[in-house]
């Protein structure tokens, strides 16, 4: 499995950026459109940062580019500071040339009965654009790839699902306490992301050393969502040397 140890988390994230920047540079020069698959939390910031730099200072466009983000808190209004839209508009939508009308969230305004038809569009619309041809993820602490939590299938698609109690904690200081973290979110599925052309996995920091080294090394369990990457042979581990301080 191909993990690749950077010093520290700001020159891996422009690593990363570079990657997706010649993506869609690419794919400019045939005319084409750069699908991708993005993530939320604090994992991703710099490489959004360092693709707003390239906007601002190189002339990087997104004209040709067409976003699906991975999640979103359910229920959730889109203009609430903890919505994964405000936290996409903030790091990197206001601040660069993309359409609009070429992102994709995950609606936490939706009502219940309205969710499943909205997540086989979800699909249907990521299909219709060719798939993603690059998907972003971190990794949560309890081995969660977007919000598949354990006991998520392998072929499981966008869906409802329940937070894991550790992530509803790992969210309570955005939410100011626990109690109000959403018990829920609409996510892609392993299935979903596995489609992706190339997964990238980005980890930092000591406090992602334990679950790294599950995902990395670890057997290959619904247990740990993450494991299932290793059947990927289009995944890169893009890790800190903090978060890699426990593999072998
Ligand atoms: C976010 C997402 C989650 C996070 C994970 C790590 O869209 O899908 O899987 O990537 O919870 O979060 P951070 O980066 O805040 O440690």
């Amino acid at each position: 499995l191909p993990v690749t140890i950077y010093d520290n988390p700001s020159v891996a994230s422009v690593a990363v950026a570079r990657r997706i920047a010649d993506l869609i540079r690419s794919k400019q020069d045939r005319q084409e459109t750069a699908v991708l698959g993005l993530a939320t939390g604090v994992t991703p910031i710099r490489v959004y940062a360092e693709l707003v730099r390239m906007h601002k200072e190189e002339g990087l466009s997104f004209k040709n580019v067409v976003t699906f983000n991975l999640d979103e808190y359910y229920p959730m209004n889109a203009d609430a500071p903890q919505s994964y839209v405000t936290f996409m508009q903030d790091n990197l939508f206001k601040h660069i040339d993309i359409d609009p009308a070429n992102v994709h969230i995950p609606d936490g305004t939706l009502p219940l009965e309205a969710i499943a038809d909205f997540c086989l569009e979800y699909e249907r619309k990521i299909t219709s654009y060719g798939g993603l041809d690059l998907q972003i993820l971190g990794i949560g602490r309890t081995g969660h790839i977007g919000f598949n939590e354990p006991g998520s299938a392998p072929n499981s698609g966008t869906r409802l699902v329940t937070l894991d109690d550790l992530t509803r904690s790992d969210a309570a200081r955005d939410f100011g306490g626990k109690e109000n973290v959403p018990t829920k979110a609409i996510t892609m599925g392993i299935g979903t992301i596995f489609k992706a052309r190339e997964i990238i996995l980005m980890a930092w920091s000591q406090k992602k050393a334990p679950i790294l080294k599950k995902a990395v090394e670890g057997e290959i369990s619904g247990e740990v969502p993450a494991t299932y990457l290793q059947l990927s042979d289009n995944v890169e581990f893009v890790v800190d040397q903090d978060a890699a301080s426990e593999l072998t």
